[in-house]
């Protein structure tokens, strides 16, 4: 059987990763590829638990930056071994919203632990399971935050943990996704995500196409 491609997609609150998740996810499919769609944190029943935890719980208003760490990565840790490695030994294109680069940016970065020691719980959950490819969108601060306000203000209130940081914590945030881009250049792509949705979408695909095993519907 061969082995599936893992693609990762990242970026700061309202940069359009699930817009473009969606759209990249109809190509492959057109192409008779089989998807997956995940996120992170959930994409698991344990996971999802977790992700509720994490950011809507009303108990979790005194969760520390190190529990914050780990059950980022106790719902990594599950997912990977559940969903992840055994899709990608069926040849599944898995496309998630979000993975490790998210720990490294909000609880490095963003919550300032030390990040050795994130590395290192980083990679007692993910083992040897690394994306192939990491699509970072990147919105200017504004343009996050204006998308946020929006977001929020058309959908129902749901209170997010998370979303309550303030400017000083996704300035951190940002420029850690800056870093992880510039050290590993071959799996982290850097997009500009302010621009119109078709051009995006186009830059994405262009990236992505190459990796992609040819299909019947060539
Ligand atoms: P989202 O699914 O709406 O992007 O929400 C996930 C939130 O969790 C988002 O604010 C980013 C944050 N996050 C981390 O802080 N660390 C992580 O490892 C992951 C996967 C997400």
């Amino acid at each position: 059987m061969s082995k599936g491609l893992f693609i990762t997609f990242e970026g700061t609150e309202g940069c359009g990763k699930s817009t473009q998740i969606k759209l990249l996810a109809e190509h492959l499919q057109a192409l008779g590829h089989r998807v997956r769609l995940l996120r992170e944190p959930g994409g698991t029943p344990i996971g999802e638990e977790i992700r509720h935890t994490l950011k809507h719980s009303e108990h979790n208003h005194a969760m520390t930056a190190e529990a914050e760490l780990l059950l980022m990565n106790a719902s990594r840790a599950q997912i990977v071994r559940e969903v992840i490695r055994p899709a990608l030994a069926a040849g599944e294109m898995i496309l998630c919203d979000r993975f490790y680069d998210s720990t490294t940016a909000y609880q490095g970065y963003g919550r300032e632990l030390d990040l050795e020691k994130v590395k290192s719980v980083i990679d007692f959950a993910v083992g040897e399971t690394k994306p192939d490819l990491t699509l970072f969108l990147h919105v200017p601060a504004e343009v996050s935050a204006e998308r946020l306000r929006s977001r929020q203000s058309t959908l129902p209130f749901v209170r997010d943990r998370i979303e309550e940081a303030d400017r000083k914590f996704f300035e951190r945030v940002a420029h850690g996704y800056g870093v992880i881009a510039a050290i590993e250049p071959q799996r982290v792509k850097f997009i500009n995500g302010a621009q119109p949705m078709d051009v995006v979408c186009k830059t994405i695909w262009e990236i992505v196409q190459p990796r992609v095993p040819k299909v019947g519907r060539w």
